[in-house]
């Protein structure tokens, strides 16, 4: 029986069988079969050989043990938890020998000018250098630092120093408050914090130290605070607590032996809010993760020797972690890491930078790409992006028109798009195409990577059929999946393996097509029940976005007596359109037309932007808000990218702006 979970009614038909290549490391459906097949059928064999492509100081025997037991309220899974390595010399010492003068990292500052190419040679030097330092600061094995920082190649030194002695790292995104900042080093105890004078992002100025300065009074774990001098701007240094980075950097010696670290040891500790509660400390061990982000970064994006790959990311986020420094360094790829954003100092700045430096793979978020489509076609088409032989997408659903342009405006429809779906919790990606093998379908994340099995569940538990939506969960461990939360098992435990018996539930909706094909819905609470229906959010922004004057749109419900629920739509038009009466018609038809007759919109209101987080995230929860027009209950937005624009929207909805039909 088909449930009404989530239902879906986007009807999406077109496919991009994928180009050749003969070097490609997964050529063809066959290949790729084979080891998908064998990495749920021989798991231990498939993930023992695949660990031959880490550097082991002792090899382990196992790879995977675990036990789900919700009943038995025990989840716990290892993986190769008899070997020992270390992450930063698998990142770092093993590519001296052929790879001592290939650019590692090159940094792209905010500014033009300011930029730099560092070798893996130099890259190894400046690693050991600050990992003597932290050793200076007696930080040891299992030592929480906590790193909230800019942009710039000393905060991925940093993160590799602590790997280097075994510390734990957990950065928190220089964007965040001094309270949010505060109750991260709390929560893990860390002991030094390292950070800097300033930040500079699109043009402006971060004030990080002052920042600091206002949320160590609550961070009493914290010891030492060390400051890279980012810019000329002084700041407090506050004696006997506060160091400079260079002082000590100067003084340091340029080897330092890596730590052996057991496969289970934690490596960092990254938090995530999720729509609810307080931010959870994900746990990532050091062998498991580091396979898992470094063979989905060399499959998926089919790194070759004279790659040069560019992921927008900030490292404050998991995708920074394991698909700017972990993954591409674990295989000596040449990591591009990007100070500034995409629209400054103009919407060109991404295809620029492409341009400059000849980047070959390109990985950013849908937000950027609709935000870029807004600015039109013109920015893209000044400069050469010729280089470009992949694009990838990560962070939320890419609406097929989106997907659309991005394959055909940016990649010329040559280039494969890979929309890869995974959150901070799994370490890495789970669900993607492989680029020279699979057929592309916009809006679809295709197939599970190796040793992944998904599952879509209805509320009660039983397996959805084929185009039935309903909840993603995975039903074994893989490599990279998240231990537990820092500090409290029980949390991982009913946050994940509680709504369901035991597998590993996402939170997102899904469905699977007649081809095996996944395609997301948007998160599992995000829906709106209108009489009975569960329409995922997801779709019904893809359709909005199919109107050549829509850049962006956020759906939620508001409450409608008949219907129990209704649409709300907050929607932002591109630069050269501007919101009129035939517009909203045409929306509403367009709704009607792609959705059905159910999908009818109760409200539409137009807005400059929609808030997001500082990850890029709409946060819906404002949204809805503002769309029952609650005024009172809006709670904490001090994860906003732009907290005033809650006012102008609130302003708005006050000011009866928003189409009521
Ligand atoms: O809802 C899914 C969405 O982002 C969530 C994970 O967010 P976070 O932990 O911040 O990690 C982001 C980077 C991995 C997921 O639960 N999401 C991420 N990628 C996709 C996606 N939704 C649809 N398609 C994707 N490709």
């Amino acid at each position: 029986m088909k449930s009404d979970y989530v239902e879906h009614h986007l009807q999406e038909k077109r496919h991009f069988p994928p180009p050749y290549s003969e070097t490609a490391y997964i050529r063809n459906q066959k290949q790729y079969e084979e080891m998908y097949s064998r990495s749920l059928s021989d798991p231990d064999e498939f993930w023992l050989e695949m660990s031959n492509s880490l550097e082991w100081i002792r090899e382990p025997e196992v790879a995977g043990k675990f036990l789900w037991s919700t009943e038995k309220n025990e989840i716990k899974h290892t993986w190769f938890e008899d070997g020992v390595l270390n992450v930063s010399a698998n990142c770092l010492d093993r590519h001296l020998e052929h790879r001592s003068r290939q650019a590692a990292i090159v940094w792209q500052g905010d500014e033009d000018k300011n930029w730099q190419i560092i070798d893996y040679e130099t890259l190894h030097k400046e690693v050991c250098r600050f990992a003597n330092v932290l050793k200076t600061f007696n930080i040891k094995k299992g030592d929480r630092v906590c790193l909230y920082m800019p942009m710039v190649p000393e905060l991925a030194i940093a993160m590799l120093a602590c790997a280097r002695i075994g510390a734990i790292h957990s950065v928190v995104f220089g964007g965040f408050s001094a309270e949010s900042l505060s109750h991260r080093i709390e929560d893990s105890g860390c002991k030094l914090l390292v950070t800097a004078n300033e930040g500079i992002r699109g043009g402006k100025k971060i004030p990080l130290k002052q920042i600091v300065d206002a949320a160590l009074p609550a961070s009493p774990s914290i010891e030492s605070v060390i400051v890279l001098r980012r810019t000329v701007e002084p700041c407090s240094m506050k004696s006997g607590r506060d160091y400079w980075y260079h002082e000590y950097m100067d003084k340091a010696a340029t080897e330092c032996e890596p730590e052996p670290m057991e496969a289970e040891d934690p490596l960092f500790i990254l938090y995530t809010s999720g729509s609810t509660g307080k931010p959870k400390g994900v746990v990532h061990t050091q062998a498991g993760y580091l396979l898992h982000a470094s063979l989905s970064h060399r499959t998926i994006f089919d790194i070759q020797k004279d790659d040069i790959y560019w992921c927008t990311a900030d490292l404050g986020w998991v995708t920074g972690h394991s698909y700017v420094v972990y993954g591409p360094l674990a295989n000596g790829t040449t990591t591009l890491m990007f100070e500034g954003i995409p629209t400054y100092p103009d919407p060109g700045r991404c295809w620029q930078v492409v341009e400059k430096h000849r980047v070959t793979k390109f990985y950013t978020a849908p937000t950027a790409i609709r935000t870029l489509i807004s600015h039109g076609e013109s920015w893209p088409k000044k400069y050469d992006t010729s280089s470009l032989k992949l694009l990838g997408t990560v962070g939320e659903p890419i609406n097929p028109e989106t997907w659309m342009w991005y394959y055909e405006v940016i990649g010329k429809g040559k280039t494969p798009v890979v929309d890869t779906w995974w959150q901070t919790e799994t370490g890495g990606i789970l669900i993607s195409p492989m680029p020279y093998c699979h057929t592309l379908k916009p809006g679809s994340a295709i197939k599970p990577f190796f040793g992944v099995e998904p599952i879509i569940l209805r509320e009660d538990g039983t397996e959805c059929d084929i185009d039935e939506g309903g909840s993603l969960c995975i039903k074994k461990p893989w490599p990279g999946m998240m231990r537990t939360t820092w500090g409290n098992h029980q949390a991982f435990i009913d946050t994940y393996f509680s709504t369901y018996k035991d597998v590993y539930f996402t939170g997102d909706g899904a469905r699977k097509d007649e081809e095996g094909d996944y395609w997301l819905l948007g998160r599992i609470d995000d829906v709106v029940n209108i009489s009975g229906h569960r329409l995922g959010t997801a779709e019904i922004e893809s359709a909005l976005v199919e109107h050549e004057a829509v850049a962006e749109a956020a759906v939620v419900p508001v409450p409608d007596e008949v219907k129990g629920q209704g649409l709300y739509a907050f929607v932002t038009l591109v630069d050269t359109a501007e919101s009129s009466h035939e517009i909203t018609i045409e929306l509403i038809m367009l709704l009607k037309r792609e959705i059905g007759p159910i999908a009818d919109m109760k409200y539409i209101q137009y807005t400059p932007r929609l808030p997001k987080t500082r990850s890029g995230k709409i946060m819906r929860r404002v949204l809805r808000k503002i769309a029952e027009n609650d005024l009172e209950n809006i709670g904490d937005i001090s994860t906003l990218a732009e907290p005033e624009l809650v006012k102008t929207l609130y302003q708005q909805r006050k000011n009866n702006e928003p189409i009521l039909r």
